[in-house]
């Protein structure tokens, strides 16, 4: 298989402390990919680093290209963190909002992406009455929703009840089943285990490599 994503020798220092420690990753097309370790270690920084929205020291290759290369495209879905999404609109029309900016692969696929996480897409709620499980399944919804290649998660589990989590794993079979390669950090470690096809952990800003462990 081809070197999908390549993390070279990625490092961030933020006044003059060491964030992230000469990271290297490679992965594969269609690998899921989990990552672990304690609040500080880096795991958001690092996926903040390959989305794009960081810079860093090292090089970060998508296919080959540099990643750099390929800002402002829809190949990349993302959910790290706050979410802009507006008080006064449902679920719904958020997602719609960001479908007049850049239109979706085929017709119904908001409705199909709410329900997949179990958003009601009639539902009138207006995202500033959503509960914390409510505000984390619109942000997987919307990281999905353009059924990206490369799929950046955030401890996409944080806030979610029993059935939000079986949604979620669902919802992971279905994205391996289409191809998407992911990276998922969180604090579950179980959960990681059953989504992931390998582990990582992050520690003081180094990446350890489960399976050497
Ligand atoms: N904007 C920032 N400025 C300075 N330090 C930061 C900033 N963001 C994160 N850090 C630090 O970087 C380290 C890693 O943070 P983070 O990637 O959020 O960890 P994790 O996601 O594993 O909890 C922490 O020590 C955190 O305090
Ligand atoms: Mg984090």
């Amino acid at each position: 298989m081809d070197k999908y994503l390549e993390i070279k020798n990625v490092s961030k220092t933020i006044k003059h402390q060491r964030i992230l420690s000469d990271i290297c990753m490679q992965v594969e097309s269609g690998e899921i990919i989990g990552i672990k370790g304690i609040n500080g270690s880096g795991k958001t920084m690092l996926l903040r680093a390959v989305a794009g929205f960081i810079r860093y020291d090292g090089e970060i290759l998508l296919y080959g290209k540099q990643r750099e290369a390929l800002e402002n495209t829809n190949e990349i879905g993302v959910l790290i963190e706050h979410q802009n999404f507006l008080n006064q609109f449902t679920g719904k029309e958020n997602l719609e909002l960001l479908e007049l900016l850049l239109p979706c692969k085929e017709e119904g696929e908001i409705d199909r992406v709410l329900y997949s996480v179990g958003l009601d897409p009639n539902g009138k709620r207006k995202y500033g009455k959503y509960s914390l499980g409510m505000k984390q399944r619109i942000a997987i919804a919307q990281a999905v929703m353009y059924r990206p290649k490369l799929i950046l998660l955030d401890e996409p589990t944080n806030g979610l009840d029993e059935h939000g989590m079986e949604l979620l794993e669902q919802l992971f079979k279905e994205l391996k089943e289409s191809g998407s390669t992911i990276l998922v950090t969180s604090h579950d470690i179980d959960f990681l285990k059953r989504v992931s096809d390998r582990c990582f952990m992050m520690k003081r800003g180094e990446l350890i490599d489960e399976a050497q462990d």
